[in-house]
């Protein structure tokens, strides 16, 4: 039997209910302490949720590869094992580390700066459409140079790219593929006329420095530098989306966090880790076993899918004290939700800087912040990305 899409199927099994799908933890933590390992012969997949093992198969990637084919069919540093993967991440490592992205700051304050103007102008928000949408979007444009005009185009290629399978039939899953596809063939294009552009008239931007970049003498591929950039529209948009609506929806089921916060501005870094661990925007990561390996007495053999589920894990008691209760000071707070290991998230930098400077904004301009009444709060429908469609809040100045 073909599987169609294992974590899709996934979804549609266990988290069968909107309100499951709304807060899938206690699936996850019943998952968990009743079967912490188990092969789901329907999706063909290991699927494994303590958090000693979800760290295990991240950080074990002489056993647990990462090859395989992903959305959009793009070979990038995320389905690549060592050595090919060591030599793509160091030529893209320099732009994402701590210091170049600290760079970035006064950048992301003044995007930021003109979307709560607008927000105060309107007197509401809609957190998803009015702030946490287009801030990544307009990040990763502006470090890749994308000019402004084409922004628009841009988004909308990000959202196809990460669109999800929302019913598990051949039908839609094939027209899903079909607009990927279509997609894929027009960034492409593009990329490829920027590249054109910036060997002419190199600029200060990423692409100039992916085609300049060398490791032991060797330059990227035009393929190379397009799926990369993909990458980062694929992997950086919706999460770091899906990070800030859940902080805002996080100060709106608890009040008290939010006063807290309010009053101690200082407490925004771990307010932001705390979200991340509560509300991880990525649910899991799959790999595939190079060899045959036994956990608790089961054989896990050679080319089968594991699934590390990240949602499980950041509740395991074994862990973190109190996991279901939101800690605003909690420390330490190792969660997983950036990965761990070789494939930890390059973009965890930024998405923690674009965060901070977000809430930072907020808690300085706004306060109240309440969920609009008679709102119905959903979510995405995409297996393994966890965000809330919209998210509309009322707030005092
Ligand atoms: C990898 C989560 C934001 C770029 C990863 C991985 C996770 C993750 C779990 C590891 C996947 C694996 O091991 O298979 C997140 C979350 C984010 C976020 C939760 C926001 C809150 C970003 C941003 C960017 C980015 C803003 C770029 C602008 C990447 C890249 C990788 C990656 C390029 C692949 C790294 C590698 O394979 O070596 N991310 N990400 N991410 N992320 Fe992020």
């Amino acid at each position: 039997m073909k599987v169609l899409n294992r974590s899709a199927l996934f979804f549609m099994k266990e988290l069968d209910t909107a309100e499951k799908r709304l807060q899938p933890f206690s699936v996850f933590n019943q998952l968990r302490e009743t079967t912490p390992i188990r092969y789901d012969h329907e999706r063909q997949c290991w699927d494994l949720f303590l958090y000693e093992d979800v760290h295990e198969i991240l950080k074990t990637h002489a056993v647990f590869s990462s090859e395989r084919k992903r959305t959009l069919e793009a070979n990038t540093i995320l389905t690549m094992d060592p050595p090919r993967h060591t030599k793509m991440r160091n030529i893209v490592n320099k732009a994402f580390t701590v210091k170049s992205v600290q760079n970035l700051a006064p950048r992301i304050q003044e995007i930021v700066h003109q979307l709560i103007d607008l927000i105060i102008q309107q007197g509401q928000m809609e957190v998803v459409r009015d702030l946490s949408a287009p801030l990544p979007v307009i990040m990763i444009a502006e470090l890749l140079g994308v000019p402004k005009e084409d922004r628009l185009l841009f988004k909308e290629w990000s959202d196809v790219a990460i669109k999800g399978v929302d019913q598990y039939t051949e039908e839609h899953l094939a027209a899903v593929a079909a607009e990927h596809k279509k997609a894929q063939i027009e960034l492409s294009q593009y990329f490829t006329d920027m590249m054109n552009q910036r060997r002419t008239e190199p600029k200060d931007d990423l692409i100039t420095a992916l085609l300049r970049a060398e490791v032991d003498g060797e330059k990227l591929t035009d393929k190379e530098i397009i799926d990369f950039c993909i990458l980062l529209l694929i992997a950086g948009n919706e999460t770091t989306t899906n990070l800030i609506t859940h902080g805002i929806r996080l100060l709106t089921e608890q009040p008290d966090i939010q006063e807290q916060v309010a009053q101690d501005s200082a407490l925004i870094p771990s307010f932001i880790e705390e979200t991340l661990r509560y509300y991880p925007p990525v649910l899991g990561v799959s790999r595939v076993a190079k060899q045959e390996i036994e956990i608790y007495g089961q054989k896990i053999h050679q080319g089968e899918v594991v699934m590390a589920w990240v949602a499980a894990a950041n509740r395991d008691p074994r862990v973190f004290s109190d996991p279901d209760t939101f800690v605003v000071n909690r420390t330490p707070n190792h969660h997983l939700t950036f990965g761990k290991g070789i494939h930890f998230c390059l973009g965890a930098p930024l998405a923690r800087l674009e965060a901070k400077i977000a809430f930072e904004e907020i808690f300085k301009r706004l306060t109240e912040i309440r969920l609009q009444k008679g709102t119905k709060v959903e979510i995405n429908p995409s297996p393994l990305l966890y965000g809330l469609k919209e998210y509309p809040v009322t707030f005092q100045t």
